[in-house]
């Protein structure tokens, strides 16, 4: 495996009342900082409103990684490029009209995410690659941290790396990613790890990070 590995914590089960310090105790280890977005609609769960999270990325040190698991996203997805989130993401099974809200969220400055739940198959959501910068296969179902890996999910990450070749588009798994499952990950071909309560539940949150980036550079 030749594709860059990227480490993108989830500071969903961080503690969110002191989320600067959390952050600043892994910033300069990951790539990315992962958001969790959540609506209480399209997930059983709530976390950040539009004007947190725009704070939250105005004040991040590096650059957000916006996963946004809400109902009708197609507007919301425009609003957190605008906001300056470096990524965003949407999910299939929650936006309109997919390519032109892929266009749109490109067009204001942000990469591209375009996510699957765990039911929902890949193949058809290929066809967009164009238009994407990553593609984020949910290996839990979406909506709480510290759930168990789905290792079934490996065909689907094999199905896009097979597709997606040698092409500059990432391939996030995200959900029960700890030393052990970020190795089967890896293998599959994905090359951005999603890891929350790994990270956050490490006595050394930064070490932990450092750790899952040496697993998955290893294979
Ligand atoms: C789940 C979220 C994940 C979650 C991952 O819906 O999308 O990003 O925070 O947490 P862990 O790593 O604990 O599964
Ligand atoms: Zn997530």
């Amino acid at each position: 495996m030749t594709s860059h590995v990227r480490i993108t914590p989830s500071v969903l089960n961080a503690d969110r009342e002191n989320l600067a310090s959390e952050i600043e105790k892994i910033a300069s280890v990951s790539d990315l900082i992962h958001l969790d977005i959540m609506d209480n609609i399209f997930v059983p769960n709530l976390t950040w409103d539009f004007a947190e999270a725009a704070r939250i990325i105005a004040q991040c040190p590096i650059g957000i990684d916006a996963h946004l698991m809400v109902d009708k996203a197609d507007q919301i997805a425009i609003d957190y490029a605008i906001a300056g989130a470096q990524s965003v993401t949407v999910h299939v099974e929650a936006v309109e009209n997919i390519s032109q809200t892929l266009k749109a969220i490109r067009s204001h400055g942000a990469q591209v995410g375009l996510a699957v739940k765990p039911g929902t198959p890949i193949e058809s959501y290929l066809e967009h690659s164009d238009l994407v910068d990553m593609f984020l296969i949910m290996t839990v179902e979406p909506g709480f941290g510290g759930q168990k890996f789905m290792s079934e999910m490996m065909d689907k990450v094999r199905t896009v790396r097979k597709f997606v070749g040698d092409q500059p588009i990432w391939i996030q798994v995200d959900g029960g990613i700890s030393l052990e499952t970020i190795e089967i990950a890896r293998e599959a071909g994905a090359d951005t790890f999603v890891a929350g309560s790994a990270v956050f539940n490490s006595p050394d949150p930064a070490e932990m990070v450092q750790k899952l980036r040496h697993r998955a550079d290893a294979l």
